[in-house]
C-alpha cells in the first residue's frame, strides 16, 4: 500500500538529487550527501507504487523511476525474484545502492594480475543501508538477493542515464567481458508532476 504523500516523497528525492549534482562537482562529497538522500528515501517503504515493485519469474527486473533531463543522474529500482542475482559486472558510473525491502548480497570483485575479476569482500544490506560504488573501487560487483523465499527491493541511483550506458558483464570463471546495455523494463514512469491536488482550492 502506497503512502498518500507517496510521489511527493519521490518527488522531493528528484528534486534534491538535481540540486546536488548541479551544486556539487566533487564526485566523492556529492556520493556522501547522495548516500544522505537515498537514505532517508528508503528509511520507509511506503511510497514505491506496486507496478515499479514487480518481480519477474526468470530475472531481475530494473525499472526506471526518473532520468535527469541532462543525463546526470537516473533514479530506479531494482526488484529481485527469490534466489535472483546478478552476473558480474561494472557500471562506468558512479552510483548508490539503498535497500527498501527484503535484502541483498553485494559482493565486490577485483582483478587479479592476469585482469580477470576475483571475488572480494561480500556484505549483507538491509533495508535502511545504502552502498556506494565509484570506478575508485574498482566498480565490480555482484548483486544477489539474499532471500530465496521472497522478492527483494532496492532503489539504485547511478551517474548517468544507466540503462543506456554502454558497460559490461564478466564471467565469473573466465573472466571473459561481454558488452551489454541494460535497458529497463517499463516503458513509462510515475507522474511526479500532478500537483492539482495540493493546489485545489480547500
Ligand atoms: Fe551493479
Amino acid at each position: 500500500m502506497t503512502h498518500p504523500d507517496s510521489v511527493e516523497r519521490l518527488r522531493g528525492f528528484v528534486v534534491d538529487f538535481s540540486r546536488l549534482v548541479t551544486d556539487e562537482t566533487r564526485t566523492a562529497v556529492l556520493l556522501q550527501r547522495g548516500a544522505d538522500l537515498l537514505g532517508a528515501l528508503v528509511a520507509k517503504d511506503d511510497w514505491l507504487p506496486d507496478a515499479y515493485a514487480m518481480p519477474h519469474p526468470q530475472h531481475y527486473q530494473q525499472y526506471l523511476l526518473h532520468c535527469d533531463p541532462l543525463e546526470r543522474f537516473s533514479l530506479v529500482s531494482f526488484v529481485w525474484g527469490p534466489g535472483q542475482r546478478t552476473p558480474v559486472h561494472d557500471h562506468r558510473v558512479w552510483g548508490l545502492v539503498g535497500v527498501l525491502r527484503g535484502g541483498e548480497i553485494e559482493t565486490r570483485y577485483i582483478r587479479n594480475t592476469a585482469g580477470r575479476p576475483e571475488a572480494d569482500a561480500s556484505e549483507a544490506l538491509h533495508p535502511g543501508d545504502v552502498a556506494r560504488l565509484s570506478q575508485e573501487d574498482g566498480d565490480l560487483h555482484r548483486v544477489a538477493n539474499a532471500f530465496q523465499d521472497r522478492v527483494s527491493v532496492s532503489i539504485h541511483v547511478y551517474g548517468g542515464n544507466i540503462g543506456a550506458v554502454r558497460r559490461a558483464t564478466y564471467d565469473a570463471e573466465t573472466g571473459a567481458e561481454k558488452p551489454f546495455i541494460s535497458g529497463y523494463a517499463n516503458s513509462s514512469v510515475p507522474n511526479l508532476w500532478n500537483r492539482s491536488l495540493e493546489r485545489a482550492p480547500a
